[in-house]
């Protein structure tokens, strides 16, 4: 069982996004447990302020470190970052992380038992989030968004089709893109024609090694022509 939970001043974002597909499905057999967390539940001020203006000055706010670390204390159970075990991973979603690749989704599938993710918003997080907190800085590509709960969305479905069971087809994740450093090859289903456009031949055969010989080299053409730097 791999428990996320997400820290967010915006918790109803989440609110129908586990309900579909892979990801209800694995709910439903008890693989995974998904909680959205309203940030404001750990300040203590009557107007519950998660945010500051940066030292130093400049333009717009920073998210405050303590609700973040009152938050992930109580989430984790544990006082320190020092003190969280192996299978704890607090991840801190930013465009500053390094850049979450299917390798860093299967590192993280294959060890944890919970993951806590802080969603950053405004101008940034306050530093000792990272510095004193987190056990990742994780970033989804080099775009910005205007926070990071999109971003966690995206790592929770990532994760979640990896643990076992969570797929029907167990040999899908395998067998997929990136899983063999080359883009998967394309698809086609009927009808046998579309606006003009027919299906490659070789699939309508049932020649099975002159299909696969065909998938391989398409799969090839697709990675030179749209992800080149695959290749190198
Ligand atoms: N927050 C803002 N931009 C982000 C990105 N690219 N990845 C993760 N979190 C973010």
């Amino acid at each position: 069982m791999l428990r996320c939970d997400i820290i967010t001043i915006f918790p109803e974002f989440f609110r129908e996004a586990f309900d579909y597909g892979i990801i209800r499905k694995a709910r439903a057999a008890g693989l995974v447990e998904t909680k959205a967390h309203d940030l404001r539940g750990w300040t203590n001020d009557k107007h519950h302020i998660v945010d500051d203006r940066p030292f130093g000055g400049g333009e717009g706010m920073v998210l405050k470190a303590e609700p973040i670390f009152a938050a992930v204390q109580e989430l984790t159970g544990c006082p320190t970052r020092e003190s969280y075990p192996l299978e704890t991973r607090v991840i801190l979603l930013s465009p500053q992380g390094r850049v979450f690749t299917q390798e860093v989704a299967q590192d993280i599938a294959k060890h944890a038992s919970q993951v806590v993710l802080i969603c950053g918003r405004y101008e940034g997080v306050d530093e000792r989030v990272s510095e004193g907190l987190a056990t990742d800085e994780i970033s989804i590509g080099d775009y910005v968004l205007s926070g990071g709960e999109p971003a966690a969305l995206v790592v929770i479905d990532a994760l979640v089709r990896l643990l076992p069971g969570a797929l029907g087809n167990e040999s899908s994740a395998t067998f997929e893109s990136f899983s063999q450093a080359l883009l998967d090859h394309p698809h086609y289903t009927r009808p046998t024609e579309v606006a003009g456009l027919g299906v490659p031949e070789v699939l309508l055969t049932g020649n099975h090694a002159e299909i696969a010989r065909w998938r391989r080299d398409a799969a090839l053409r697709k990675t030179q022509r749209n992800r080149p730097d695959l290749l190198k």
